[in-house]
């Protein structure tokens, strides 16, 4: 295991009913709110009804912004920080996906920020330029969907308006929620395909700890704790496919999101993660869904390993969490994905083999390091991503 230093300070309030509570934890950080959600947010009506009635009991006032959408852009979060600005705004709170809560933390330190809000956005991971946020307002997160784990860690993936990058924005010091506020009964209503899109996000951010991380494969903490995630994951999908209204299934999905990348699956390893930067360009490029993209660079990622010798930690991954061999569990991956309607080719977001040598120069210019190698064990050249899209073809 890797020295490491671990600091996580957000207060997580979890279970059935707890959204009443949102006004108690607002009103320790000001009297003015203004809630950031997404543009379209009909299925929140009751949710937001639910949010102002605890706000009011705790005598804090609130405005809604309206205006973040999947995958959002520096722009929104502009137009938040105007918001905020104009209505003199203490604190924010994100109700939405990971998308929402992410744009919730750019806007929140945006309000403080002296330079444009794309220049506090890593393009590169070994960017000098970027100028990190030192303030920003104090927010509670309020995940309405188990994926991105956005709601108890310091990241916020944004995409760039001027050079259409979608990058991200990581700082410790000042990105934190002050409160997460964690309700199942709010997923309850998601459909097959979005909650699977998440459940492919969750375990994705696991399974790049694992198979990208430490390559250790003897008995580690670190191991076994994240195929119990994986694996919970994946039983409280098949719950949830039969059962959809089941809150024990989702709290299980939730609270697995929540802590497959707070730190605890991470903290000791190197977090590297290939394939959500090969899924981040086709986002970027396509519009497409994370989770989906993920699903696409997760097959043909085991696909890809299955042809090398170097394969030890697949073998041990299709073993542990999927109970199969390595073809059997990408096969079982692609037939839980076909069945729920996510994309598992990337041709279905519209790549063609004539994109793929532009895909991958841009996951080598945001990703790849000063050696000119993807990070990771095995590190991975130029030559393997493009195998890897193609292969996701
Ligand atoms: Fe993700």
């Amino acid at each position: 295991m890797e020295n490491f230093e671990y600091y996580n300070p957000v207060k997580v309030v979890f279970g059935e009913g707890v959204l009443n509570q949102v006004g108690t934890y607002a009103a320790a950080y000001g009297k003015k709110a203004m809630l950031v959600t997404y543009t379209e947010c009909d299925f929140f009506a009751e949710t937001i009804e639910a949010i102002y009635e605890s706000l009011e009991k705790a005598g804090v006032s609130c405005i809604v912004f309206k205006g973040v959408t999947a995958n959002p852009r520096t722009s929104q979060a502009k137009r938040g920080v105007e918001l905020c600005k104009e209505n003199d705004i203490d604190l924010l709170i994100g109700l939405g996906g990971g998308s929402v809560i992410d744009c919730t933390k750019v806007i929140a330190a945006g309000v403080f920020y002296e330079h444009d809000i794309a220049k506090m956005l890593m393009l590169s991971h070994s960017d000098v330029t970027a100028i990190p946020p030192t303030k920003a307002l104090p927010y509670i997160a309020i995940p309405t969907l188990a994926g991105t784990g956005s709601e108890m860690n310091p990241i916020g993936v944004v995409t760039d308006d001027a050079s259409g990058q979608k990058s991200y924005v990581w700082e410790p010091g000042c990105l934190y929620a002050k409160a997460a506020i964690m309700d199942p009964t709010l997923t309850t209503g998601l459909p097959p395909y979005q909650t699977a899109c998440g459940g492919i996000d969750i375990v994705a951010h696991v399974m790049e700890a694992y198979i990208n991380g430490d390559p250790d494969t003897n008995l580690t903490l670190h191991n076994r704790m994240q195929e119990g995630v994986m694996r919970a994951t994946f039983e409280a999908l098949e719950q949830v496919w039969e059962n959809p209204g089941d809150v024990q299934a989702r709290g299980v999905m939730m609270w697995a999101a929540t802590v497959a990348l707070n730190g605890w699956m991470t903290s000791g390893t190197f977090g590297f993660t290939p394939m959500h930067q090969m899924g981040h360009v086709l986002s970027a490029r396509y519009n497409a869904t994370h989770g989906a993209t993920l699903t696409c660079m997760m097959i043909s990622w085991m696909k890809y390993f299955e042809t090398r010798s170097d394969n030890q930690k697949y073998v041990m991954l299709a073993e542990n969490v999927f109970g199969c061999s390595l073809h059997e569990a990408w096969q079982k991956l692609e037939k839980l994905a076909i069945a729920k309607g996510v994309q598992t080719r990337i041709s279905e977001f519209g790549a063609t083999e004539a994109d793929l040598d532009s895909l991958t120069d841009e996951v080598v210019s945001v990703s790849f390091g000063p050696d000119g190698l993807l990070n990771g064990h095995p590190k991975m050249s130029r030559e393997d991503i493009y195998q890897c899209y193609k292969l996701a073809l």
